[in-house]
C-alpha cells in the first residue's frame, strides 16, 4: 500500500458509496444517456479525499483499492478540483490524497464519490462558500450520480440520475457487498442492456419507481425492501459476467432478504435482517469461495462532508 501522508493545512472530506435500491432504465436519449428512475441509498463504505495547496497538480493514492485509480488528469477528483479552480479563477495547484475504500468500477459510485469529495474540499480550502445548488450543478457536469453522493441519505433520481427528489424513509439497513476482482465498464453495461432489449424485442417504457419500493422504504421493514429491490441493468451485468448470477443466487440461498447487482456492477449487494445476519451471511459467502472480497455496511449515511480527523491521520 502507498504511504501517503496528509499535508499540513489539508482539508479532508469523507464520502460514501451508493447502492441503487431500484434502477429502472428507460430508452437511450439522443445525448447517449438513458432516462432513469432510481432510488439511491448512501452506504457506509467511505473514501477520504484530502486537498492541500501544492506547487503542481498531484494525486497520491492510498487504501484498499489505491492501485486501481488513475493518478493523472483523468482522475475524477482532479477533474472536479480543476472545474472549481477554472470557474472561480483560482490559480493554484493541489496535492490530492485519495484514501480509497470504495471499490473501483464496482457500480458503487467510487469515482463519483471522489469527485463529490473534491468539490466539497475545494470549496472549503478556497473559502468559496458555495451553496448546495451551486455544488449540485457542478456535480452534475462531472457524472450522473455525483449530485446524489453530495447529498447522501436516500433519494430518488430522475433525468440521467442527476435530478434528485427526497423520499420518505425510516430505519437503518444492513448490507453485505460482494466485490469482484475486476470491474465492469458502465458504458459497456448500458450498451449490453440496449443490445439485449433489441435482440429480445423488448418495448422500453418511460422508467418509473415502483410503489412497492417506496412503501418498503416508508415502513423501514428490511424484508419488504429486500423483496422490492430491482435493477434493470442486472440482465446485462449477468450477460457480461455470468458468474454474478450464481453469486446472487447463493447469497439469497444463504439467507439474504434480497440480492441485487449494484448499479452497473459487478458488485453484488445483499440486504440482511440485522447486523448479526450480515455477519452470518459474510461467513457463508466467504466459505462458498464465490467471492473473496466481502464488505459489510449500513445505510443510509450522510453524503460528502468535511472531517476534523482523517481516518489515517499521520
Ligand atoms: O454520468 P456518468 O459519467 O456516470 O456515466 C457514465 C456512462 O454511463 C455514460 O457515458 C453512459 O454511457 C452511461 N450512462 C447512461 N445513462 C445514464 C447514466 C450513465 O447511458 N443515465
Amino acid at each position: 500500500m502507498t504511504v501517503a501522508p496528509t499535508l499540513p493545512g489539508a482539508v479532508t472530506v469523507r464520502v460514501p458509496a451508493k447502492v441503487n435500491l431500484e434502477l429502472r432504465v428507460g430508452p437511450r436519449r439522443p445525448d447517449g444517456f438513458h432516462a432513469l428512475a432510481t432510488v439511491y441509498q448512501a452506504v457506509s463504505l467511505h473514501d477520504e479525499v484530502s486537498v492541500a495547496r501544492w506547487d503542481e497538480w498531484q494525486v497520491v493514492a492510498a487504501g484498499a483499492y489505491a492501485d486501481r485509480i488513475p493518478t493523472d488528469g483523468d482522475n475524477l477528483a482532479v477533474r472536479a478540483a480543476r472545474l472549481v479552480a477554472d470557474r472561480w479563477d483560482v490559480d493554484e495547484c493541489l496535492s490530492i490524497r485519495i484514501d480509497k475504500d470504495i471499490p473501483v468500477a464496482g457500480g458503487m459510485a467510487g469515482g463519483s464519490a471522489d469527485a463529490a469529495a473534491a468539490l466539497v474540499a475545494c470549496d472549503q480550502l478556497w473559502g468559496l462558500g458555495l451553496d448546495r445548488d451551486e455544488l449540485a450543478e457542478l456535480a452534475a457536469t462531472l457524472g450522473s450520480d455525483v449530485p446524489f453522493i453530495l447529498s447522501g441519505g436516500n433519494a430518488m433520481g430522475s433525468g440521467r440520475g442527476e435530478q434528485l427528489a427526497p423520499v420518505l424513509a425510516r430505519g437503518t439497513f444492513h448490507w453485505v457487498f460482494a466485490i469482484s476482482d475486476t470491474g465492469l465498464s458502465t458504458p459497456e453495461v448500458y450498451a449490453e442492456c440496449d443490445r439485449l432489449r433489441e435482440r429480445d424485442g423488448i418495448d422500453v417504457p418511460e422508467p418509473q419507481v415502483s410503489s412497492e419500493l417506496m412503501a418498503a422504504l416508508r415502513s423501514g421493514d428490511p424484508a419488504l425492501l429486500g423483496a422490492a429491490l430491482h435493477n434493470d441493468l442486472e440482465p446485462a451485468a449477468f450477460s457480461l459476467r455470468p458468474q454474478l448470477r450464481e453469486l446472487r443466487d447463493a447469497g439469497v440461498e444463504f439467507g439474504a432478504l434480497g440480492g441485487i447487482v449494484s448499479g452497473s456492477g459487478p458488485t453484488v449487494a445483499f440486504l440482511t435482517e440485522s447486523h448479526e445476519a450480515s455477519l452470518d451471511l459474510s461467513v457463508s459467502l466467504a466459505a462458498s469461495d464465490l467471492c473473496r472480497d466481502l464488505r459489510r455496511a449500513k445505510g443510509p449515511v450522510h453524503g460528502a462532508h468535511v472531517v476534523a480527523t482523517p481516518r489515517h491521520a499521520d
